[in-house]
């Protein structure tokens, strides 16, 4: 059985979709979750899904031999859901190919620093894009340049407010992130 650690910032509601899914799977369970944004909405459903989330600041993330050691004892894979600081190099060479993204556009397209959540989805709108969609990819150093594994896309009508759209990507996120993950750790 896998052990997959999840970090996340914000609402964690992939966080949450994710924690179900795995609740039934014989390849991997959530073993904890990580936040560093106090008070974000993924401490409640944690509490819901009796599910430990801790929460951690840049520091320990950068600079704590304790969390690297521990991380290597808590994960297999670490799952970035929603979770807004950027990897240091550190944890992503003791975790090759082991820590995936979702971003919530086509990157190359819509990504960097400074794009995350409605701001990615504000400048789909403004830009007047036809289609958008989501990214889910391995972490290396560069914000939301690693491997891709998986893309899937939607359309974006002229009607569609930013709020519609980000609507729209969490849909196909809720229906492909947890099973990209599932497929990526039976490989
Ligand atoms: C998701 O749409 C995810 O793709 C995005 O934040 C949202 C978190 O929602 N991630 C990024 O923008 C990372 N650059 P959630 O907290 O409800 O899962």
């Amino acid at each position: 059985m896998k052990k997959i650690v999840v970090f996340a910032s914000g609402s964690g509601s992939n966080a949450e979709n994710i924690i179900n899914y795995f609740n039934n799977s014989k390849i991997a369970s959530v073993s904890k979750v990580y936040c560093n944004k106090k008070n974000a909405g993924i401490f409640d459903r944690c509490k819901k899904l009796n599910k430990d989330c801790v929460l951690f600041d840049k520091e320990q993330l950068f600079s704590s031999e304790k969390f690297l050691n521990q991380l290597k004892e808590e994960a297999d894979f670490i799952v970035l859901a929603g979770f807004l600081l950027k990897i240091p190099s550190k944890l992503i060479e003791v975790f090759p190919n082991k820590i995936i993204n979702i971003h919530p556009a086509l990157l190359p397209k819509y990504g960097g620093k400074g794009m995350y959540g409605m701001h990615v989805h504000n400048t789909v709108k403004e830009n007047k894009e036809t289609e958008t969609g989501i990214t889910i990819h391995f972490v290396n150093e560069n914000y939301d340049e690693g491997a891709i594994i998986f893309q899937a896309k939607t359309k974006v009508e002229n009607s569609d407010s930013a709020k519609d759209i980000a609507q729209k990507i969490h849909n196909l996120e809720y229906a492909h992130f947890p099973k990209v993950i599932a497929s990526v750790i039976a490989e």
